[in-house]
């Protein structure tokens, strides 16, 4: 038996916002960044629109981009005091992620970080709060997700939570938010969806309910990304539907292994000069993913399929597999994104020489493959990587070389 849990409620197109205005309760506690939403007015509108509902309001603001274990419990503590029983998240997904995490912490105080992780292993939500989730980027599709990623900073460790507990009782999609997104947040949010959709299309969790949603999705991102991330709003619209049908896909049928690199990657290297960005590090490792997990026979069909569906032509599956690569590379190029942790330079930008050192990578590189393989993104992938292979992969990620194993 599978199951395939959405939100209840999906509002969507412009001006979806003004949902808010019909919800039922008497406190909501609006979880929001560092500041993006409130820059734009779009705080201030959803504080109105729940005021006009009949809420009493409060703000917990300032929820870092990869939030920390620490976010997480002071957020719990704060609606420990105001005993919410809306939770309104909005932002990108780093807020709404860390307001998930606190909803858990809410609901049962007693619970440790540590229980919170265990895969569907979460205790019944819902007994003090329901959930609302704004997404404000158009990548990670937490807002119909049952997952949420919280960074332990002393470890340099990512944690994917899922539970479909945690899947939000409502989600509005409502593009004006995506509007106002800087051009390198269109690109890395942009791949991290093509990420979920291909991730999803060739999971061992794949099913009919999810494959149309997941090749739809990469069919729009392959058509509207790069305009978007040119500037053309009607494709930063439609790409925010497309990252959702996405979430949609890929809550249902999982991830793979691409997510469990970057999630053992990104904070990695803080140390360093930065963060490898959630969607930039999936998008330089997807296509040697992809070449991996092309050696599994199955999963070298499917990819043949997407290629098929995004009509990149080629004549046996081996070279459709082939221009499925090309195409994301290409993709990669025009979105300013490099190619190789080697090449990734401050802010994200390809340069010759990148911020992560070639022997500190080396000598991380064994505890972050064995990191990797422990993700809970890895049992769905369709090849299970050994120690060695995952060494491997990660050197082809680091220096740009073919996957030829
Ligand atoms: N829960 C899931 O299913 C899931 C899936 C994929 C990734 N993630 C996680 O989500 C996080 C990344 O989320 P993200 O990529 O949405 O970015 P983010 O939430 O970390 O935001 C990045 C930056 O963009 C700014 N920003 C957000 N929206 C904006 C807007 N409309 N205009 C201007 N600035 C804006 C924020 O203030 C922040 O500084 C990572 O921690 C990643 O691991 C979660
Ligand atoms: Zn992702």
């Amino acid at each position: 038996m599978a199951r395939f849990t959405l939100p209840r409620d999906l509002y969507h197109g412009k001006g979806a916002l003004e949902a808010l205005k019909d919800f039922k309760g008497m406190r909501a506690m609006v979880c929001v960044g560092g500041g993006s939403m409130k820059k734009f007015g779009f705080l201030d509108r959803v504080v109105a629109y729940l005021k006009e509902a009949g809420m009493e309001v409060e703000l917990f603001e300032g929820i870092e981009p990869d939030p920390s274990v620490e976010t997480v419990m002071k957020g719990a503590e704060a609606m420990a005091k105001f005993q919410p029983d809306w939770i309104v998240a909005m932002g990108g997904g780093s807020p709404i992620d860390a307001a998930k995490a606190m909803w858990i912490k809410y609901e049962y105080p007693e619970t440790t970080f540590e229980e919170m992780c265990v895969v569907f292993g979460l205790p019944k939500l819902r007994t003090k709060a329901r959930f609302c989730a704004i997404p404000s980027t158009s990548g990670t599709a937490t807002e119909v997700t049952a997952f949420s990623v919280i960074t332990d900073y002393e470890k340099g460790i990512k944690y994917p939570l899922a539970d479909f507990e945690i899947t939000p009782d409502v989600a509005i999609v409502d593009p004006d938010l995506a509007e106002t997104m800087p051009k390198k947040l269109v690109a890395h949010t942009g791949m991290d969806a093509m990420t979920h959709a291909i991730e999803a299309y060739v999971s061992t969790a794949n099913c009919e309910f999810t494959d149309p949603l997941a090749i739809f999705a990469i069919k729009m991102i392959q058509r509207d990304l790069v305009e978007s991330y040119n500037g053309d709003m009607d494709k930063r619209a439609s790409m925010h539907n497309a990252q959702c049908l996405a979430g949609m896909a890929f809550s249902n049928a999982l991830l793979g292994i691409v997510h469990s690199m970057a999630h053992k990657t990104g904070a990695a290297f803080a140390d360093y000069g930065a963060h490898i960005i959630h969607g930039a590090a999936n998008a330089m490792y997807l296509p040697k993913v992809i070449a991996f997990n092309a050696k599994n026979e199955t999963a070298a069909k499917r990819y043949a399929e997407i290629a098929d569906y995004m009509n990149l032509g080629g004549n046996s599956v081996e070279e459709k597999v082939q221009l499925l690569i090309a195409e994301l590379r290409k993709m990669n190029d025009a979105l300013n994104i490099p190619q190789c942790i080697k090449n990734y330079g401050a802010d994200s930008y390809p340069t010759e020489n990148g911020f992560v050192p070639e022997d500190v990578f080396l000598a991380k590189l064994p505890d972050i493959a064995a990191n990797a393989i422990l993700d809970a993104c890895t049992g769905s992938n369709p090849r299970v990587p050994t120690q060695e292979e995952m060494e491997k992969l990660f050197k082809c990620c680091y220096y740009d070389l073919d996957v030829d194993f």
